[in-house]
């Protein structure tokens, strides 16, 4: 089977790039293949003839997306029909990823895979859901593949941003606690669980259609405070920090950025097996890159 992957040197990329290498997939990014020209991406596909396309190619930076919103459009929504209609041409199956900020976050309990996104509530979340639609309209052959809060070794995250901020403070760059959101609810997912999975589901043949891959919570998720402080923890334990740092919590209205975020948006998976517990997918992760992580640490003297 020949299998490309886009957005390659994306954080989900390198970790597909990985979890895929005994098969040798083709790695493409920007400079093989631009996914918003159209002709491009029709004539480089029908050459190439993959029999598997994984697309984790995306215009993921939030906030500037409100200030972006054609780019957005064009990354997000334009491009997945373009690929779309690629894969449909030379009967390619075809794997999208989007985001539980397609829904508008007003369902404590959570979305289900039938639940019908409507009004995101950043425009980044409205880029996705076009791309959601496009790939729906075009092919039937497909995976798309909804995660949330997504972190790994290749890019930037909420977890290392933490463990910068922490550490800062702990050689007193910042003298105040870290004030952290607690009033928006989520399921952290590790980029290595998500490739995994996704590999999973493709080598199993599962049915086509929509699927929710996060770590595990509770029911109800867990604040980003709450994941601060499990960071934090892992990390003392790991002795990549010498010490909890002093965080505070606070409210979405005291932490304004320029896209809004949606305040329930966990997703809940009805399909697939429970993947891990996202403390045990945090620990590994930090484990994993505890040397790097701990090189840096000492390097500031902690
Ligand atoms: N990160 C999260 O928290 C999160 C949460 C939920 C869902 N997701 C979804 O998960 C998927 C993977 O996300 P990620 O965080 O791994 O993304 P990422 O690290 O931002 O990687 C995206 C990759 O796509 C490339 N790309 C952007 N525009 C392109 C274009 N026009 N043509 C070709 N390649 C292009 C980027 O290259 P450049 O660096 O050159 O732009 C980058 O290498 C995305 O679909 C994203 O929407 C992510």
């Amino acid at each position: 089977m020949k299998i490309l992957i886009l957005g390659a040197q994306g954080m989900l990329g390198h970790e597909l790039a990985t979890i895929f290498k005994d098969v040798s997939p083709i790695l493409w990014d920007r400079p093989e293949l631009d996914i918003i020209d159209k002709k491009q991406v029709i004539a480089k596909l029908g050459e190439l003839k993959p029999d598997l396309v994984i697309s984790a190619a995306a215009y993921t930076a939030v906030d500037d997306c409100e200030a972006n919103h054609g780019l957005a459009d064009k990354i997000n929504g334009a491009a997945v029909d373009y690929l779309a209609g690629a894969c449909k041409k030379i009967g390619a199956i075809l794997v999208q990823y989007s985001t539980d900020y397609v829904f508008s976050g007003r369902k404590k309990t959570g979305y289900q895979e039938k639940d019908k996104p409507q009004t995101p509530v950043n425009y980044y979340g409205v880029s996705k859901l076009l791309g959601e639609k496009n790939l729906q309209k075009y092919t039937d052959k497909f995976y798309l593949i909804r995660t949330s809060w997504l972190y790994g070794k290749f890019g930037k995250n909420f977890v290392n941003t933490m463990l910068d901020l922490a550490k800062k403070q702990l050689i007193g760059e910042i003298t105040t606690p870290l004030k952290i959101v607690n009033d928006q609810f989520g399921k952290p997912t590790f980029a290595c669980d998500l490739a995994k999975r996704t590999q999973e589901l493709v080598e199993t043949q599962k049915p086509f259609g929509i699927y929710h891959i996060t770590n595990e919570t509770g029911l109800n998720g867990i604040s980003w405070y709450q994941f601060a402080r499990g960071i934090f923890r892992e990390a003392v334990k790991l002795k990549i920090l010498a010490k909890m740092p002093k965080i505070k919590l606070c409210t979405s209205g005291e932490f304004l950025r320029p896209a809004r975020r949606p305040k329930y948006s966990m997703l809940v998976n009805t399909k697939l097996p429970r993947s891990r517990n996202w403390q045990v997918a945090l620990r590994e992760y930090l484990f994993s890159t505890e040397n790097s992580l701990a090189t840096t640490v000492k390097q500031c003297k902690i």
